[in-house]
């Protein structure tokens, strides 16, 4: 190590070195003047470096939901459920970080916001691919929803590719099945890409594991796991849809749907609706 390119800090007695040339630093490490130069507002308007941020961090975090998410779904697929698990718990905590964003974007009044709305034109968290990723994947099968990403190829078969898999839930079903429970066979074979339909019969099995929880506990712990990320979910809609109704009222989108009409519609969309249903009849 050349000494012209080290330094030393002196910092009440604990002496620090290193030498800032070559090697690896935190900000190669972290590919830091590619983040933090990744942020081009429009307008010289002061929120608007805040909404750029919150949305950028946001897929950040989406981008890792993605990761645990496949590692989740390949470890049910091999029946070992306590790795799985840890990942979706880890998922969890990740959308409680997601949610909290809603509370720094608040701060955003619409007098702020309008100043520079018009110039986003139609940009719109709805056309964020990774989202819809996380949506097929984790088992709300909207094929509709796809064809927003046609005019990008890479996004499009990415997209279509979570679409046409089988998803959390669907995975779900068919490792409860070879757990011995009685999934009925039209849950365990289907058409991936469609919606998933509510079934009294899957509402049944779910109802045996839920009654003789020492019996099925593997099953009935990852059930829980899967209730706790579906409501953290349902958390992450509603204040974005509340953030919403703060913001821009009941104006259409940017993206052109009827704006909170829209996002208070999501609300009731259920991942695992047998999960749900079943609780009213233990
Ligand atoms: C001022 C802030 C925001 C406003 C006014 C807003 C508004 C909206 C509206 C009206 C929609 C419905 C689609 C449309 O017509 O555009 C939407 C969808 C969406 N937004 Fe936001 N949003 C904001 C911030 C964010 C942030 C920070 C994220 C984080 C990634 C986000 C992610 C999404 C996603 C993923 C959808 C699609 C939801 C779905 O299809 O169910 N939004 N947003």
């Amino acid at each position: 190590m050349s000494e012209k390119f080290s330094t030393s800090v002196d910092l009440e007695g604990e002496d620090i070195h290193w030498s800032p040339e070559g090697g690896l630093s935190y900000g190669r490490y972290l590919a830091l003047d590619t983040i933090l130069g990744a942020q081009t507002p429009l307008t010289g308007e002061h929120d608007e470096l805040m909404f750029i941020i919150i949305h950028q961090a946001s897929e950040l975090w989406l981008k890792l939901c993605l990761h645990e998410l496949d590692a989740a779904i390949a470890h049910v697929r091999a029946d070992e459920a306590r790795p799985a698990m840890k990942m979706l718990a880890r998922i969890a905590r990740i959308q409680e970080q997601l949610t909290q964003s809603w509370s720094v974007l608040s701060t955003m009044t619409p007098s702020d916001y309008l100043k520079f709305r018009d110039r986003l034109g139609q940009s719109s968290g709805f056309q964020s691919a990774q989202y819809r990723m996380l949506e097929y994947r984790l088992g709300n099968k909207n094929p509709a929803l796809a064809r927003v990403h046609e005019a990008d190829p890479a996004a499009y078969k990415a997209v279509r590719e979570t679409l046409e898999a089988p998803s959390l839930y669907d995975e779900t079903l068919r490792y409860a099945a070879r757990l011995g429970l009685p999934v009925p066979a039209h849950a365990l074979e289907r058409d991936w890409a469609q919606a998933y339909e509510p079934d009294e019969a899957v509402e049944a099995m779910w109802r045996e594991v839920y009654l003789d929880t020492s019996r099925w506990w593997e099953a009935y712990e990852f059930a829980e796991k899967l209730v706790d990320l579906e409501q953290k979910f349902q958390q992450w809609r509603f204040n974005h849809m509340k953030t919403v109704e703060r913001i821009i009222g009941f104006r259409r989108g940017t993206g052109g749907s009827g704006g909170v009409s829209y996002l208070v519609k999501a609300l009731n969309l259920r991942l695992f609706p047998e999960l749900w249903t079943v609780r009213t009849t233990l």
